[in-house]
C-alpha cells in the first residue's frame, strides 16, 4: 500500500479529538493555527477556546483595542502573533468585507500568514487541494522517503512541498494534512514509536536504521545571550512600569524599568551603570530582594532575567516622567509577559510582600 493510503487508514481509526477540528470556518482555523505555531496542543486548547469566547468573530477582533488582544494572549509568548492577527483582522474587514480570501497567494499577503498557515486555512476551511506541511510533515516525509536535505533549508521547502503535493488524495487535502499532524504527534514523534507504526514495512528510515538521524537540520548559529535586570521599585504603594516599544520581544507589553547588559552583572555592578544612575540615586535605595528567574529560551536568543526589588525613599522624579506610576494592586490590569506575571505571583504567594 502507498503512503497516502496507509496514512489515511491510520487517521480514520486513531485521529485525536481536538477542539478546533469542530470548526471549519476560516476565522477559527486561522486562530487555531496561529496559536499552535509556537504553542503545545495542550496549552493551545485553552487559549483557543478563550480567544474565540473573547473575540467570537473577526469583526470583534478587528474592533478590539490592541491592549485587550495582548491581554487575551498573555502567557502564550511570541506576542507578534497577536499583533499580526489584530492587523490582519482589520485588513480583512477593510479590504475583504470580513471574509478571508479563498486563495493561498492572497492569504500569504496578510500579516502573520506564511505558506504553512495559508495552506492550512486553504485546505481546512476552503478544501483547496494544497498540502500544509508543518514540522510534523517534514519529519514524517524525511523518514518515510529517506530524504536528508536539511528540513530548515529553502531547498527542502520547495522539494518537500512538491512531494507532499503529489501525495494529496483527490478531494480531501484536509484529512491528509490533519493526518500528518496527528501522526507526527502520536507515532512519528521526534523519538518515534516504531513498534506501533503501521508504515514500517515501507519506511525508508526504519529499514536503514536512520530514524534517529532523520530529519536532518542545518547547523545552528549559537543563540545570542542577553541579561535583563528588572527593577521592581517600591515607592510607597506605587511601582513604575512602561510599555515596551521597539521591534523586539514583548513589544506592547508592560514591564518594570529594565536595564540590559551583555554580560552577567550583580547588583554592585548594576548600580554603577549609567542606566541605573540615570534612573535612581543609589543612596535612597534599599535592596529588598533578588529573584533570578529561569533562563528564557527563544529561537534565536536566551534571556537571563533578574528582578531586583528595591525600596525607594525619595527621588522618583525621573521615573515619574518616563514611566507610569501605578498602584501595585492595579498591576494585574496591564498586559505583561508570562515572565513578569510569574514573578508577581511569586511575590504575592510565597514572599508575602
Ligand atoms: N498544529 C498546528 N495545526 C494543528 C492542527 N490543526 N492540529 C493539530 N496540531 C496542529
Amino acid at each position: 500500500m502507498d503512503f497516502t493510503t496507509l496514512l489515511l487508514a491510520w487517521f480514520r481509526d486513531n485521529q485525536r479529538e481536538l477542539p478546533w477540528k469542530e470548526y471549519k470556518d476560516a476565522y477559527s482555523v486561522w486562530v487555531s493555527e496561529i496559536i499552535l505555531q509556537q504553542t503545545r496542543v495542550q496549552q493551545g486548547k485553552m487559549y483557543f477556546n478563550r480567544f474565540l469566547e473573547t473575540f467570537p468573530t473577526i469583526e470583534r477582533l478587528a474592533e478590539a483595542p490592541e491592549d485587550q488582544v495582548l491581554k487575551t494572549w498573555q502567557g502564550l509568548g511570541y506576542y507578534s502573533r497577536a499583533r499580526n492577527m489584530h492587523k490582519t483582522a482589520k485588513k480583512i474587514m477593510r479590504e475583504y468585507g470580513g471574509s478571508f480570501p479563498k486563495d493561498t497567494g492572497l492569504l500569504q499577503k496578510l500579516d502573520g500568514i506564511g505558506p504553512y498557515t495559508a495552506a492550512a486555512i486553504g485546505s481546512f476551511a476552503f478544501r483547496l487541494p494544497v498540502a500544509a506541511l508543518d514540522g510534523n510533515g517534514y519529519r514524517i516525509l524525511a523518514r518515510y522517503f529517506g530524504i536528508d536535505t536539511p528540513v530548515d533549508s529553502a531547498e527542502a521547502k520547495r522539494s518537500f512541498t512538491t512531494l507532499a503535493q503529489s501525495l494529496l488524495p483527490a478531494g480531501d487535502s484536509a484529512s491528509f494534512n490533519q493526518a500528518l499532524m496527528d501522526f507526527g504527534s502520536l507515532i512519528c514523534t521526534p523519538r518515534p514509536v516504531c513498534g506501533i507504526c503501521p508504515m514500517i514495512q515501507t519506511c525508508s528510515a526504519y529499514r536503514d536504521g536512520q530514524t534517529g538521524r532523520l530529519p536532518v537540520k542545518k547547523e545552528k548559529a549559537t543563540a545570542k545571550t542577553r541579561y535583563f535586570h528588572y527593577l521592581d521599585i517600591e515607592y510607597g504603594n506605587a511601582t513604575f512600569i512602561r510599555q515596551r516599544t521597539g521591534n523586539d520581544i514583548w513589544k506592547g507589553l508592560y514591564e518594570f524599568p529594565l536595564i540590559e547588559t551583555s554580560s552577567p552583572a550583580g547588583y554592585p555592578n548594576l548600580i554603577k551603570t549609567e542606566d541605573f544612575k540615570k534612573m535612581l540615586d543609589v543612596s535612597s535605595c534599599t535592596l529588598i530582594n533578588i529573584y533570578r528567574a529561569k533562563p528564557h529560551k527563544l529561537s534565536h536568543q536566551t534571556i537571563y532575567p533578574v528582578f531586583y526589588r528595591i525600596r525607594l525613599q525619595s527621588g522618583g522624579n525621573y521615573l515619574q516622567t518616563e514611566y507610569l506610576e501605578i498602584d501595585r494592586d492595579d498591576f494585574s490590569r496591564y498586559a505583561v509577559s508570562r515572565l513578569i506575571e510569574k514573578y508577581m505571583d511569586f511575590f504575592h504567594n510565597f514572599a508575602g510582600l
